[in-house]
């Protein structure tokens, strides 16, 4: 599974496992364009992908916006020639009943997890139809898959970029473009760690965040640990190199959806 020659574009690529799977293209020998909305974490990943021996370019963008994500294809390509695989992988996440969500929490993680691989995705066929080739993998979630309390708006939006890949691919199978959805499960990212992040938030009476990140992989993983953005990494390497691989909805989870 070489991917020499190609050139792939990764969003939300500064940090967790956007950064993994760029890293992981890399390594399999593509040159990769590192997109987030902090360009100063952009930079650092794309600065180890130069080290290792590949090109890269850090590009700030807010996948929200549609002028913003058409700048972001035009400068990977102006600096690292035609794109044929994109990696939309930026998402955002709150914790609430469905009692508590606001308005804006709801728009907030619709805005970038459904609206942002809308825009991505569109924008890369723009690119991708005319010259017959693609790899367009979208990042879901194993809570596309399954609903989890207190995520329902985070489980909507999943569910949504799990059905958006599908039909697309249908759409653009006899074109030489794949699409695919990679379900993470439980990935030890700023999403899970830290204060605000979700082992953080369902803490036990007395538990601390290091506790209950250590209970959360014994309870809810038939393996016992979590992934980690490099598993994210290898699945989207292959995914890249498949040719006859196209609408599926692939989890990564250590058998947590089984
Ligand atoms: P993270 O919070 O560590 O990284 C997300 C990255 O996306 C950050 O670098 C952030 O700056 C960037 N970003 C946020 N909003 C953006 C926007 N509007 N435009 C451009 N970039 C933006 O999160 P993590 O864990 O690496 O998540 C990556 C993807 O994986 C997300 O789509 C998430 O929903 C999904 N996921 C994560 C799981 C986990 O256990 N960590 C499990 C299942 C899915």
């Amino acid at each position: 599974m070489r991917l020499e020659k190609h050139i792939a574009l990764v969003t939300g690529a500064g940090r967790g496992i956007g950064q993994g799977i760029a890293l992981a293209l890399a390594d399999a020998g593509a040159d990769v364009a590192v997109a987030d909305l902090d360009i100063n974490i952009a930079r650092e990943t794309a600065a180890r992908i130069e080290k290792s021996g590949r090109r890269s370019i850090a590009l700030q963008v807010d996948v929200a916006d549609p002028d913003s994500v058409n700048a972001m294809i035009e400068g990977a390509e102006a600096a690292l020639g035609p794109l044929g695989i994109t990696v939309n992988n930026a998402g955002v996440i709150s914790i609430k009943s469905v009692g508590e969500l606001t308005l804006e929490d709801w728009e907030r993680v619709m805005q970038v997890n459904v609206r942002g691989i809308f825009l991505c995705t569109q924008a890369a066929l723009r690119v991708m139809r005319p010259r017959g080739f693609g790899r367009i993998i979208n990042i879901a979630s194993i809570a596309g898959k399954i609903g989890f309390p207190d995520l329902s708006h985070y489980s909507a939006s999943k569910f949504a970029v799990i059905g958006f890949s599908n039909a697309v691919a249908k759409e653009v199978a006899a074109e030489g473009i794949t699409v695919n959805a990679l379900c993470p499960g439980i990935v030890g990212t700023g999403m899970w760690r830290g204060e605000e992040g979700l082992a953080g938030r369902w803490r036990e009476a007395g538990e601390t965040e290091e506790q209950s990140w250590a209970r959360h992989q014994k309870t809810l993983l038939p393996q016992g640990v979590a992934q980690t953005p490099a598993d994210m990494g290898q699945l989207a390497v292959y995914l890249a190199s498949a040719e006859h691989v196209t609408g599926q909805a692939i989890a990564v989870d250590g058998g947590f959806s089984l």
